[in-house]
């Protein structure tokens, strides 16, 4: 199908799932002839791809919009009608309330709607602005997003993220993703080698496995019964050309004996994992409805360090949910002291209308918010150095990814998941090369290749 170039800026805010729908947005546009655009000033349609995680993301939607609108009008003075659409978790979340509050929104649609795009916009070509989609439609959204071609992976590179799970059932107090993203669901065994094997064809060498909850993946294998990630794991890693595979955001809960397996015994599962604990004081996990104990999270780690020693582990925390005293806040440190952690994402408790967090009572006052984060992220800054240090003299293997700042230099990727700078070729890029680390900066490793 070929039809008139048109120009498709899309925003995207949050997660690495808002990243890869962004991507299948993209592509089932593509053939309706939309080339994508690094401005909105000169697009035919403007798609926000919002985040409702945290904090005034609607409010911060909002002031997008406004600053889209002068330009929406500018384009329609000038006879070049331009769409604006919003999707992704505020999206959903708002609903109708966003073409109340900002007219200049044509089209509101959810993350579960995304496959409709193109017969989402004819409804608003034929009934005019202020459609809105958040249905959690019975189809499979899936099956109607097709892998892209392969000059549209070549261009974005050698590393993907491929969505295998969505959606979560466990409903901690404080996230909204249940309500926004939905019910869990598993993509089938077929349906993600199939993606998997296109994205190795173009060139791709490393896949990350998406998931709001990665780890609880059940999907059904091509023998008809549930596959966990483990032998999901396993099975992928026998395509040609896959040479690294790493999946993300698992719950602790969620690691089962096959999963820690597989990083024990599969070399193409990177040693790094994702494993958010929130917090380290048992009464705080029990309010946030996190269904372990900081026991069960230190017991899980020893395993998974059993299996493979030189796992990197990355968490996220919330400080200053409803009721945290000090006491639990200084258990949040000590957990951090006992794991050791190579690198981290903290935030402040932020309360998301509709979760049963938002109306306790006991809200911490913002400064002792502040006080505890920064005191938290300093913690977590020193062993992310420390880490980074211990890598000063190893050999690595680095997945050479892209040019890096200087002429001759690239950029690469640890298993630890560290940005590598170091010289080769740019026609190196895809290859994996063993490098030795001679320094670390602020947030990267400087190498020099050892062999090819
Ligand atoms: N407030 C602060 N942080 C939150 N997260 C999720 N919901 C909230 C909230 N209401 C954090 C958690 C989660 C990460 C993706 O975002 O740490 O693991
Ligand atoms: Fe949110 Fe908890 Fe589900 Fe993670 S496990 S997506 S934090 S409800």
């Amino acid at each position: 199908m070929s039809a008139e170039p048109k120009k498709l800026f899309i925003k995207t805010y949050g997660c690495q799932m808002n990243v890869y729908d962004s991507d299948k947005m993209s592509d089932i546009l593509a053939p309706l002839g939309y080339e994508q655009s690094d401005i909105p000033d000169d697009a035919d349609l403007v798609i926000l791809n919002t985040c409702h995680i945290r904090e005034k993301a609607a409010e911060k939607v909002y002031s997008e919009l406004g600053r889209i609108r002068p330009i929406k009008e500018d384009r329609l003075r000038k006879g070049k009608p331009a769409l604006v659409a919003v999707a992704g978790c505020v999206a959903q979340a708002e609903g109708e309330e966003m073409v109340r509050r900002a007219p200049v929104v044509d089209l509101v649609f959810g993350p579960q709607t995304y496959h409709n795009l193109p017969a989402l916009l004819e409804r608003v070509a034929k009934n005019g602005s202020g459609v809105v989609e958040t249905e959690f439609p019975a189809e499979d959204k899936f099956a109607h997003l097709e892998a892209p071609s392969a000059a549209r992976t070549i261009a974005r590179g050698v590393t993907a993220f491929l969505t295998i799970q969505e959606g979560c059932d466990k409903f901690c107090s404080f996230c909204v993703v249940p309500y926004t993203r939905g019910a869990e669901f598993s993509r089938s065994v077929e349906q993600i080698t199939t993606e998997a094997r296109k994205l190795a064809a173009s060139g791709v060498r490393e896949v990350t496995l998406l998931g709001q909850n990665v780890n609880a993946y059940h999907g059904i294998g091509p023998d008809g019964g549930s596959w966990s990630l483990g032998r999901l794991l396993n099975h992928l890693s026998e395509i040609d050309g896959i040479a690294r595979l790493r999946y993300t955001t698992s719950h602790p809960r969620d690691m089962d004996e096959e999963l820690i397996s597989a990083h024990r015994e599969n070399p193409k599962v990177m040693p790094y994992l994702h494993l958010p604990v929130q917090s380290g004081s048992d009464r705080i996990l029990k309010a946030m409805n996190r269904q372990h104990t900081a026991q069960f999270y230190f017991d899980m780690v020893d395993r998974i360090r059993a299996a493979r020693d030189d796992i990197a582990l990355s968490c996220d925390f919330i400080v200053g949910f409803p009721g945290e005293t000090d006491a639990d806040f200084e258990a949040t440190m000590d957990l951090i002291r006992h794991v050791n952690y190579a690198q981290a994402f903290s935030f402040k408790y932020s309360p998301r209308p509709g979760t049963p967090g938002a109306d306790l009572g006991d809200q911490v006052p913002e400064e002792v918010k502040s006080e505890r984060l920064y005191r938290l992220q300093a913690l977590l800054r020193e062993q992310q150095i420390a880490f980074n240090k211990h890598c000063v003299g190893l050999e690595l293997p680095v997945l050479l990814e892209k040019p890096g700042r200087f002429e001759g230099q690239l950029v690469g990727r640890s298993p630890y998941l560290q940005p590598v700078h170091l010289d080769a070729e740019i026609t190196q890029v895809g290859e994996i090369v063993t490098a030795a680390i001679v320094s670390v900066g602020a947030n990267s490793l400087s190498a020099h290749i050892v062999s090819n």
